[in-house]
């Protein structure tokens, strides 16, 4: 069987890292969550209490910084530097300048061969908002995911309950917004639909009916 690339992109909540994660699953595939890779790299910035706009130091760190990616029972472990930090790179806090860490273009070349790197063998599902566009571009598969912003926060909500953030839902709307905005505006590697990815708008959609989408389509192509 054909061993493909799938690009998953689209913004924050729009239940792209789910989907990913359960269609590596089912086809026996590497997921890379490249959102928690900038994450864990800006819980870095943030404990050494760099300026997350010193884009010549934040690259220098990123260089000699090592994040993995590790499975367990079908749960992703993120490991910075030989420590797991897969709970705290989720805080309001890291959530807060993910956007401005990961907008400083000498930054994402690091990331975006890292991430070229981990897919180069093919057999990976990938997510971000720049996989179809940038680091894959001749991805087997691109899926854009969408969703009403309300219905967004609705989840970011529930994921934040069950970590012990109790938070407004018109104030992750808001935040929700806000860092699309950024994400989408930034110069290089914005968010942004390739021409040639499948757009789902999973609103009303459940996970199930997401993944089943997303592996249709895989299974046409392997
Ligand atoms: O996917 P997640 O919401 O965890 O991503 C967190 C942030 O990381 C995004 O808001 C974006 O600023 C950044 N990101 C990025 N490029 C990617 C993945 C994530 O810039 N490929």
């Amino acid at each position: 069987m054909k061993k493909i690339i799938i690009a998953i992109d689209g913004p924050a909540g729009s239940g792209k890292s789910t989907t990913a994660r359960l269609v590596a699953q089912k086809l026996g595939y590497i997921y890379i969550d490249t959102g928690a890779m900038y994450r864990a790299l800006t819980l870095k910035v943030i404990e050494l209490g760099i300026n997350p706009n010193d884009e010549s130091l934040i690259t220098k760190i990123a260089e000699n910084t090592k994040i993995e990616l590790l499975y367990e029972n079908g749960n992703l472990k993120v490991i910075l530097d030989g420590k797991d930090v897969s709970e705290k790179i989720r805080s309001p806090e890291v959530t807060s300048l993910v956007s401005i860490v990961s907008a400083h273009p000498k930054l994402r070349d690091i990331m975006v061969k890292k991430q070229r790197e981990l897919g180069r063998n093919g057999g990976v599902v990938m997510d971000g908002r720049d996989i179809g566009t940038v680091v894959f571009p001749d991805a087997d598969l691109k899926i854009f995911m969408t969703a009403d912003v309300r219905e967004r926060a609705k989840r970011r909500q529930k994921e934040l309950k069950a970590q012990g953030f109790d938070v407004e839902i018109e104030k992750l709307i808001k935040e929700i917004e806000e860092r699309d905005k950024f994400d989408s505006t930034r110069e290089i590697g914005p968010l942004k639909k390739a021409d040639d990815a499948i757009e789902i708008d999973t609103t009303n959609l459940t996970i199930d009916e997401q993944v089943e989408i997303v592996l249709k389509k895989a299974y046409e192509l392997i």
